[in-house]
């Protein structure tokens, strides 16, 4: 499996700042992780990337310490990548420069307001296009104050930039969220050295005066091993091993939703790599039952949310997707594309604001389809294809390189084999 998304970004961007060399295994090698690779080398720190094969690289990085960086030469374009956008906004917020950060079509509709806000409390200057809301974001930065922050969106994104921009803050920063968001940020924070209390439904950060560099391997990904969980499970004859996946409890949900469903899943004895729970995933051909869902249990999913909706087009009865709002702020709105495309494969899917209906249990016929340069919504409906009766002819196929540069290739050793 191919490692983590949330976590190489962070592990890139968290060993720019270090004292010294960080050394990362299983780095995944995607364009989104690409992107943040090429954001620290902007702000001249030096890094060297070895791809081992489509997807995994071993990373150096020569750590400049909290106040090495430098100011870019140029605007710092992060192309699709949500996470390196919004962590980075947090970092460039506490340097004594100015930075202007923007990304392609897809991330400039994609909402900012919700970083700005919270870094200017802390005292930076920001300013967006559309009443400071969407990239192109310029960052005028510096003399950081700390503050007490209640997310408005249950977000890790913007949890891990108000936590990066409290390491340059005089005084502590803590922030609070609505519901509990994946907490890679944290942890690899308490690896290097800072001093991070949980407290209540928040986090509390003192701003260190170093951070130690990270040695580490990255957890497989669970967002990338469930399109091939939702393929075993919906497959009539199939069989899957996923070794070292991430089972961090903030991540799960899809697990937990699929063994609701009725999936036989076998998650083996859990250790821990690189300061994360993992452990080995064996699943196989299963009869799902439609389920509904929402609340933390979908939040703990959200991003799986397009592999579910081909589980429950396989599933016996009626499947309800709720809370899932944010899922229309994605690298598309989700929640429409997913109807739209999945209608064309003959799912009877129906649209609400904060989810879908579907009611599984009918036969799909392959079709031609749009990925809509989405990579999960791409390798979801390249599931459902799998699955489908006839052939599927997939547009905007290689959107996959996203997150998962080795996916067709996978996925073509799996239908052989
Ligand atoms: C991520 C957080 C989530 C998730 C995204 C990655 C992260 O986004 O959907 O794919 O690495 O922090 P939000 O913070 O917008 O919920």
């Amino acid at each position: 499996m191919p490692g983590d998304k949330s976590i190489s970004h962070r592990t890139a961007l968290l060993g720019a700042l270090a004292e010294g060399r960080t050394h990362i295994r299983r780095f995944l090698a995607s364009d989104d992780c690409f992107a943040t690779i090429d954001a620290i080398r902007a702000l001249g720190v030096e890094c060297r990337v070895t791809e081992e094969s489509p997807g995994l690289a071993t990373v150096e990085i020569d750590g400049v310490g909290l106040h090495g960086l430098t100011e870019p030469a140029d605007v710092i374009d992060v192309r699709n990548s949500g996470t390196t956008g919004r962590l980075l906004s947090g970092i460039l917020a506490g340097q004594p420069f100015h930075s202007v950060i923007t990304g392609d079509a897809s991330l400039r509709t994609r909402p900012f307001g919700r970083v700005v806000e919270p870094l200017r409390e802390m005292g930076a200057k920001l300013t967006a296009r559309e009443d400071d809301t969407l990239l192109p974001l310029t960052i005028d930065g510096g003399a950081l104050h700390g503050i007490r922050y209640r997310l408005p969106v249950a977000s890790a994104q913007v949890k891990s930039a108000v936590l990066l921009a409290g390491l340059f803050a005089e005084g502590e920063t803590i922030v609070e969220e609505p519901l509990a968001t994946r907490d890679h940020t944290e942890r690899l924070l308490r690896t290097m050295g800072a001093d991070l209390k949980r407290e209540g439904p928040g986090v509390k950060l003192q701003p260190p005066d170093r951070l130690a560099p990270l040695d580490l391997e990255v957890p497989g990904d669970l967002s990338t091993a469930a399109f091939w969980l939702v393929a075993a499970a919906a497959h009539p004859d199939a069989e899957i091993d996923l070794p070292k996946v991430g089972v961090n409890p903030t991540r799960t949900g899809l697990l937990d939703i699929l063994s609701e469903m009725g999936a036989q899943i076998d998650i083996g004895e859990e250790r821990i790599v690189g300061g994360e729970p993992v452990a080995d995933i064996h699943i196989k051909s299963s009869q799902l039952r439609g389920i509904e869902v929402g609340g933390e249990l979908v939040l703990r999913a959200m991003d799986e949310m397009p592999a579910l909706a081909v589980a429950a087009a396989f599933a016996e009865g009626r499947t309800v997707v709720r809370d899932a709002e944010e899922l229309r702020v994605k690298e598309s709105d989700r929640i429409s594309a997913l109807v739209s495309q999945m209608k064309k494969l003959g799912v009877a899917i129906e649209e609400q604001a904060d989810g879908f209906i579907i009611e599984g249990g009918q036969a799909l016929r392959g079709a031609p389809v749009t990925g809509a340069g989405d990579h999960r919504l791409t390798m979801s409906l390249a599931v459902a294809g799998l699955l489908a009766d006839g052939e599927t002819e997939i547009e905007d196929e290689d959107s996959v390189a996203i997150s998962y540069p080795g996916f067709w290739e996978e996925l073509g050793k799996l239908a052989a084999g």
